[in-house]
């Protein structure tokens, strides 16, 4: 891992968005950064389920934080619900009050694993997945960026990747042509803005629902395997471990801008 720059401090007013919060990778890092952040803390859980969202809430309510959660659909919301989305969990309060400002892009889907890579051709569908997946993140962090424009130093931004990002893997070509372009966009973005601390995390294979859908939709015979051994072998990671992680790469904050780093990668 790359080192660039000094260790990152959640202990004072952190505002704090975590995407696909609901369940997975997401609820395990809403609850793990809950346990760091300082008093005055503001913590937004965003995803569509609101059942699993307050169950996710109420495992990260601590005495300086305060959890909201919204529902809300990420593939259609448009950039005004986004902002809104961001903006009315703060109550009057100005984003100039918070010492921090961090955002967990985690939501994410697989797309389409029943079509061959050479069969695709529904436009339609890759869009929407692309609406999802890269579009609404990027749109999403855009009024993220705006909300804390004036004290742009004060942010931190981590998306959750994945190998599949850097690394082709067979008949997920929805998914990783996705998690490549959202990554590159955190990249550039990071290139760009050097006062702004940019974070690109692959958590390794972790026991979620998305590995499931993998073994109950995937048509390509490699990807079945590759996760039936995974499955088999009791290789997958608990999402808490790997959320654990997550938090000790962020607050070491020896990642250069953008950088990808692997649950897996040396310390
Ligand atoms: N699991 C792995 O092995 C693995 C490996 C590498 C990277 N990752 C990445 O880690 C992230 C989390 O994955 P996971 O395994 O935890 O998946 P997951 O269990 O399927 O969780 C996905 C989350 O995204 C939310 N979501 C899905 N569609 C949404 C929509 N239209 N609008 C708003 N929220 C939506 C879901 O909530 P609702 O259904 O309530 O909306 C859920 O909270 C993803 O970016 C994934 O690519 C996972």
């Amino acid at each position: 891992m790359a080192s660039s720059s000094s260790n990152i401090d959640l202990s004072g007013s952190v505002y704090c968005v975590v995407t696909g919060a609901s369940q997975g990778i997401g609820r395990a890092i809403a609850i793990e950064v809950s346990k760091l952040l300082g008093p005055n803390s503001l913590l937004i859980l965003l995803a569509r389920n609101k059942q699993e969202l307050s169950k996710t809430a109420s495992l990260c309510e601590t005495n300086n934080v305060k959890v909201v959660y919204e529902s809300i659909d990420l593939t259609k919301a448009t950039k005004t619900e986004m902002s809104d989305v961001l903006e009315k969990p703060l109550e009057g309060r100005k984003v100039v009050d918070f010492d921090i400002g961090l955002i967990f892009h985690n939501v994410g889907s697989l797309g389409n694993l029943s079509v061959e890579t050479q069969r695709m051709e529904n436009v339609e569908e890759l869009r929407t997945y692309y609406d999802l997946n890269v579009f609404n993140v990027i749109t999403l962090n855009t009024q993220f960026l705006k909300l804390f424009e004036e004290v742009e130093d004060r942010m931190i931004i981590v998306n959750i990747t994945s190998l599949c990002a850097i690394k082709p893997m067979s008949g997920m070509a929805y998914y990783c042509s996705g998690k490549a372009a959202r990554e590159m966009y955190f990249r550039v973005l990071a290139e760009e803005k050097k006062n702004i601390r940019v974070l690109n995390y692959s958590p390794g294979p972790v026991e979620t629902s998305m590995i499931d859908y993998v073994l109950d939709e995937a048509v390509n015979d490699n990807l079945k395997d590759v996760f039936h051994t995974f499955k088999n072998q009791g290789t997958l990671l608990k999402p808490e471990v790997t959320a654990k992680k997550c938090m000790k790469v962020l607050l070491a904050g020896k990642f250069s801008p953008g950088e990808h780093v692997d649950y897996f990668d040396d310390e």
